[in-house]
């Protein structure tokens, strides 16, 4: 367990590649108890989450979904859900994408912090990808996939882009 923040911060990768060594269902609770530590507006946590470690429904998602295929290779995956039984009404109800990312930036940074690499394979707003999560895992009407997360020990060159350019920022006003 690495305890450094920034430096988890600064570490943290898109993990593609994963070696054959198991996520315990323990290890998944402590990555959504994360998830759900996240801010959300008017603190509505509008979210679900399912932990999948289920061989078949791995294969599956990453059989269908045209940008998850480190899925079937994956021991585990998150899928983060926007649930609009808890969003917010009229224009504020898509604070809940907000809220969901906010809650899978979390979870990216805990896996890491645990010795695990993850992705964010991005569902909504891709209509088809939305479908085909919906279909896999028989989600009710109010349920929204954000993304799929798959989790695993990294196995492969993954390295953190260093991503600071000072030509993005800019202290105080425009100028
Ligand atoms: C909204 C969003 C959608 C993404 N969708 C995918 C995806 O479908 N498949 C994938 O392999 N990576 C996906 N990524 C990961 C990005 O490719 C990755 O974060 C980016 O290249 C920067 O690399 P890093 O995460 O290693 O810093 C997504 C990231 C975000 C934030």
């Amino acid at each position: 367990m690495k305890s450094d923040f920034l430096e988890i911060l600064h570490e943290r990768k898109s993990v593609r590649q994963y070696s054959d060594q198991k996520v315990t269902e323990e290890q998944l609770e402590t990555l959504v108890r994360a998830g759900m530590a996240a801010p959300s507006a008017v603190n509505r946590q509008p979210w679900f989450f399912f932990a999948i470690n289920d061989r078949v429904l791995l294969d599956e998602l990453g059989n269908r979904l045209p940008y998850a295929k480190m899925l079937l290779q994956a021991p585990a995956a998150i899928v983060v859900c926007g649930n609009m039984e808890r969003a917010l009404d009229a224009w504020q109800q898509e604070f809940w994408i907000q809220d969901c990312s906010a809650a899978t930036q979390n979870i990216l940074l805990a896996a890491g912090s645990m010795g695990l690499g993850s992705v964010w394979t991005a569902v909504y707003p891709a209509t088809d990808r939305i479908e085909i999560v919906r279909k896999v895992l028989i989600l009710p009407s109010h349920l929204i996939p954000l993304n799929v997360l798959p989790i695993g020990y990294p196995d492969g060159p993954q390295r953190a882009k260093d991503k600071w350019k000072p030509e993005n920022m800019m202290w105080n006003k425009w100028q």
